[in-house]
Protein backbone atom coordinates (compact mmCIF):
# COMPACT_ATOMS: atom_id res chain seq x y z
CA UNK A 1 0.00 0.00 0.00
CA UNK A 2 1.37 3.47 -0.98
CA UNK A 3 2.22 5.53 1.87
CA UNK A 4 1.16 9.52 1.85
CA UNK A 5 3.84 12.05 2.73
CA UNK A 6 1.41 13.20 5.29
CA UNK A 7 0.91 9.60 6.61
CA UNK A 8 5.23 9.17 6.64
CA UNK A 9 5.69 11.63 8.33
CA UNK A 10 2.45 11.32 11.02
CA UNK A 11 4.34 7.98 11.61
CA UNK A 12 8.16 9.35 12.18
CA UNK A 13 7.16 11.94 15.05
CA UNK A 14 4.42 9.72 16.57
CA UNK A 15 6.87 6.68 16.80
CA UNK A 16 10.56 8.87 17.45
CA UNK A 17 11.56 11.12 20.54
CA UNK A 18 11.53 15.00 19.28
CA UNK A 19 15.07 14.71 20.51
CA UNK A 20 16.09 11.21 18.27
CA UNK A 21 15.51 12.46 15.25
CA UNK A 22 18.52 12.83 12.88
CA UNK A 23 17.84 16.60 12.15
CA UNK A 24 17.39 17.42 16.13
CA UNK A 25 19.30 20.52 17.20
CA UNK A 26 19.55 21.15 20.72
CA UNK A 27 19.37 24.80 19.71
CA UNK A 28 18.70 26.67 16.59
CA UNK A 29 22.10 27.75 16.53
CA UNK A 30 22.41 28.90 12.72
CA UNK A 31 18.96 29.76 12.44
CA UNK A 32 19.32 31.93 15.73
CA UNK A 33 22.89 33.68 14.11
CA UNK A 34 21.40 33.97 10.71
CA UNK A 35 18.35 36.34 12.62
CA UNK A 36 20.19 38.47 14.47
CA UNK A 37 22.50 39.21 11.50
CA UNK A 38 19.60 40.50 10.14
CA UNK A 39 18.80 42.87 12.90
CA UNK A 40 15.06 42.26 12.68
CA UNK A 41 12.78 43.53 15.62
CA UNK A 42 10.70 41.44 17.40
CA UNK A 43 7.54 42.63 15.38
CA UNK A 44 8.47 40.76 12.40
CA UNK A 45 6.33 38.12 11.06
CA UNK A 46 7.89 34.93 11.08
CA UNK A 47 6.91 31.17 9.22
CA UNK A 48 8.57 28.22 9.94
CA UNK A 49 7.58 26.38 7.02
CA UNK A 50 8.18 22.91 7.62
CA UNK A 51 8.91 23.79 11.28
CA UNK A 52 8.10 20.18 12.73
CA UNK A 53 9.06 20.09 16.57
CA UNK A 54 11.76 22.32 16.03
CA UNK A 55 12.86 24.68 18.97
CA UNK A 56 13.32 27.61 16.70
CA UNK A 57 10.15 29.12 18.44
CA UNK A 58 10.44 28.52 21.69
CA UNK A 59 14.24 30.65 21.54
CA UNK A 60 12.01 33.46 19.40
CA UNK A 61 9.10 33.92 22.05
CA UNK A 62 12.27 33.64 24.61
CA UNK A 63 13.47 37.02 22.71
CA UNK A 64 10.42 38.84 22.80
CA UNK A 65 8.81 37.77 18.79
CA UNK A 66 5.18 37.83 18.94
CA UNK A 67 4.25 37.31 15.41
CA UNK A 68 5.26 33.31 14.76
CA UNK A 69 3.69 30.76 12.94
CA UNK A 70 4.73 26.96 12.68
CA UNK A 71 3.45 24.92 9.47
CA UNK A 72 3.58 21.61 9.15
CA UNK A 73 2.36 18.40 7.31
CA UNK A 74 2.46 16.44 10.40
CA UNK A 75 0.00 17.53 13.21
CA UNK A 76 2.03 14.94 15.92
CA UNK A 77 4.80 17.43 15.48
CA UNK A 78 3.04 20.96 16.13
CA UNK A 79 1.41 18.70 19.56
CA UNK A 80 4.80 17.79 20.89
CA UNK A 81 5.97 21.70 20.31
CA UNK A 82 2.85 22.49 21.45
CA UNK A 83 3.44 20.31 24.68
CA UNK A 84 6.86 21.52 25.33
CA UNK A 85 5.71 25.51 25.19
CA UNK A 86 2.76 24.79 27.24
CA UNK A 87 0.96 27.96 27.68
CA UNK A 88 3.25 30.06 25.63
CA UNK A 89 2.00 27.72 22.74
CA UNK A 90 -1.11 30.66 22.62
CA UNK A 91 1.67 32.61 21.34
CA UNK A 92 1.98 31.00 17.84
CA UNK A 93 -0.20 30.02 14.97
CA UNK A 94 0.19 26.53 14.30
CA UNK A 95 -0.80 25.62 10.30
CA UNK A 96 -1.63 21.77 9.43
CA UNK A 97 -0.33 22.03 5.70
CA UNK A 98 1.47 20.65 3.13
CA UNK A 99 3.49 23.87 2.00
CA UNK A 100 2.85 22.88 -1.69
CA UNK A 101 -0.22 23.08 -1.59
CA UNK A 102 -0.97 25.82 1.01
CA UNK A 103 -2.42 29.16 0.21
CA UNK A 104 -1.15 31.84 2.83
CA UNK A 105 -3.45 34.31 3.82
CA UNK A 106 -0.95 37.21 4.83
CA UNK A 107 2.60 37.66 4.24
CA UNK A 108 5.44 37.25 6.31
CA UNK A 109 8.54 39.13 7.20
CA UNK A 110 10.76 35.98 7.28
CA UNK A 111 10.27 32.84 5.30
CA UNK A 112 12.14 29.88 7.16
CA UNK A 113 12.85 26.49 5.88
CA UNK A 114 15.49 24.24 7.14
CA UNK A 115 15.41 20.78 6.10
CA UNK A 116 12.06 20.89 4.02
CA UNK A 117 12.88 22.37 0.94
CA UNK A 118 15.10 18.96 -0.44
CA UNK A 119 12.41 16.79 -0.10
CA UNK A 120 10.61 18.08 -3.14
CA UNK A 121 12.27 16.02 -5.75
CA UNK A 122 9.63 16.61 -8.52
CA UNK A 123 9.96 19.84 -10.32
CA UNK A 124 6.08 20.60 -10.31
CA UNK A 125 6.64 20.49 -6.32
CA UNK A 126 9.05 22.88 -6.69
CA UNK A 127 7.20 25.10 -8.58
CA UNK A 128 4.22 24.70 -6.26
CA UNK A 129 6.69 25.37 -3.15
CA UNK A 130 7.62 28.55 -4.92
CA UNK A 131 3.81 29.46 -5.50
CA UNK A 132 3.34 29.42 -2.11
CA UNK A 133 6.73 31.53 -0.93
CA UNK A 134 5.40 33.94 -2.90
CA UNK A 135 2.01 34.39 -2.04
CA UNK A 136 3.34 34.47 1.67
CA UNK A 137 6.50 37.06 1.35
CA UNK A 138 6.63 40.78 -0.14
CA UNK A 139 9.12 42.85 -1.49
CA UNK A 140 12.12 43.28 1.17
CA UNK A 141 10.44 39.95 2.90
CA UNK A 142 13.81 37.36 3.81
CA UNK A 143 14.16 33.99 3.06
CA UNK A 144 16.28 31.74 5.19
CA UNK A 145 16.94 28.52 3.59
CA UNK A 146 18.82 25.49 4.63
CA UNK A 147 19.25 22.23 2.29
CA UNK A 148 21.30 19.27 2.17
CA UNK A 149 24.54 20.26 0.64
CA UNK A 150 26.15 18.35 -2.52
CA UNK A 151 28.06 16.38 0.32
CA UNK A 152 25.60 15.60 2.31
CA UNK A 153 23.37 12.72 2.64
CA UNK A 154 21.03 11.36 -0.66
CA UNK A 155 18.13 10.05 1.88
CA UNK A 156 16.21 11.51 4.80
CA UNK A 157 14.26 9.94 6.85
CA UNK A 158 13.67 6.64 4.90
CA UNK A 159 13.21 9.67 1.51
CA UNK A 160 15.19 10.82 -1.09
CA UNK A 161 16.97 14.34 -1.18
CA UNK A 162 17.77 16.89 -3.82
CA UNK A 163 20.91 18.56 -2.43
CA UNK A 164 22.33 21.70 -3.23
CA UNK A 165 25.04 24.42 -3.10
CA UNK A 166 24.20 28.20 -3.34
CA UNK A 167 23.92 28.57 -6.69
CA UNK A 168 21.83 25.93 -7.24
CA UNK A 169 19.49 27.52 -4.43
CA UNK A 170 19.55 31.01 -6.16
CA UNK A 171 18.54 29.08 -9.68
CA UNK A 172 15.50 27.29 -8.11
CA UNK A 173 14.37 30.65 -6.20
CA UNK A 174 15.09 32.56 -9.71
CA UNK A 175 15.47 36.85 -10.26
CA UNK A 176 12.80 37.53 -7.51
CA UNK A 177 15.00 36.42 -4.84
CA UNK A 178 18.04 37.72 -4.32
CA UNK A 179 21.02 35.63 -2.78
CA UNK A 180 22.20 38.13 0.32
CA UNK A 181 24.29 35.72 2.37
CA UNK A 182 25.34 31.67 2.17
CA UNK A 183 27.13 29.76 4.10
CA UNK A 184 27.93 25.62 4.77
CA UNK A 185 27.41 23.74 8.07
CA UNK A 186 28.00 20.38 9.17
CA UNK A 187 25.31 19.49 11.42
CA UNK A 188 26.25 16.52 14.07
CA UNK A 189 23.07 14.32 14.62
CA UNK A 190 22.19 12.84 17.59
CA UNK A 191 23.77 9.56 17.07
CA UNK A 192 26.97 11.70 16.11
CA UNK A 193 27.02 11.46 12.50
CA UNK A 194 27.76 14.48 10.35
CA UNK A 195 25.87 16.09 7.79
CA UNK A 196 26.88 18.91 5.63
CA UNK A 197 23.79 22.04 4.98
CA UNK A 198 23.77 24.47 2.68
CA UNK A 199 22.57 27.75 4.02
CA UNK A 200 21.23 30.31 2.34
CA UNK A 201 19.41 34.26 2.94
CA UNK A 202 17.66 35.32 0.07
CA UNK A 203 15.73 38.72 0.40
CA UNK A 204 12.71 39.49 -1.90
CA UNK A 205 13.48 42.03 -4.93
C1 LIG B 1 13.93 17.09 8.38
S1 LIG B 1 12.50 17.68 9.20
C2 LIG B 1 13.01 19.32 9.71
C3 LIG B 1 12.13 19.89 10.80
C4 LIG B 1 12.51 21.30 11.26
N1 LIG B 1 12.54 22.24 10.16
C5 LIG B 1 13.82 21.30 11.99
O1 LIG B 1 14.77 21.92 11.52
O2 LIG B 1 13.87 20.69 13.08
C6 LIG B 1 11.40 18.01 7.86
C7 LIG B 1 10.05 18.52 8.29
O3 LIG B 1 9.30 18.93 7.17
C8 LIG B 1 7.96 18.46 7.29
N2 LIG B 1 7.49 18.33 5.92
C9 LIG B 1 7.89 17.45 4.98
N3 LIG B 1 7.28 17.66 3.82
C10 LIG B 1 6.45 18.74 4.02
C11 LIG B 1 5.54 19.44 3.19
N4 LIG B 1 5.37 19.11 1.90
N5 LIG B 1 4.86 20.48 3.73
C12 LIG B 1 5.03 20.83 5.02
N6 LIG B 1 5.88 20.19 5.86
C13 LIG B 1 6.59 19.16 5.36
C14 LIG B 1 8.09 17.17 8.08
O4 LIG B 1 6.91 16.81 8.73
C15 LIG B 1 9.22 17.53 9.04
O5 LIG B 1 8.74 18.12 10.22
Amino acid sequence: MMVTKREHWDEVYRTKAADSVSWYQPTPEPSLRALDELQLPATAALVDVGGGASSLVDCLIERGWSDLTVLDIAAPALDAAKARLRDDAARVAWVVADVTVWRPERHYDVWHDRAVFHFLTEAEQRIAYRHALEAATAPSSVVILATFAPDGPERCSGLPVRRYDAAALAAEFGSAFALEREWREEHTTPGGGRQSFQWCVFRRR
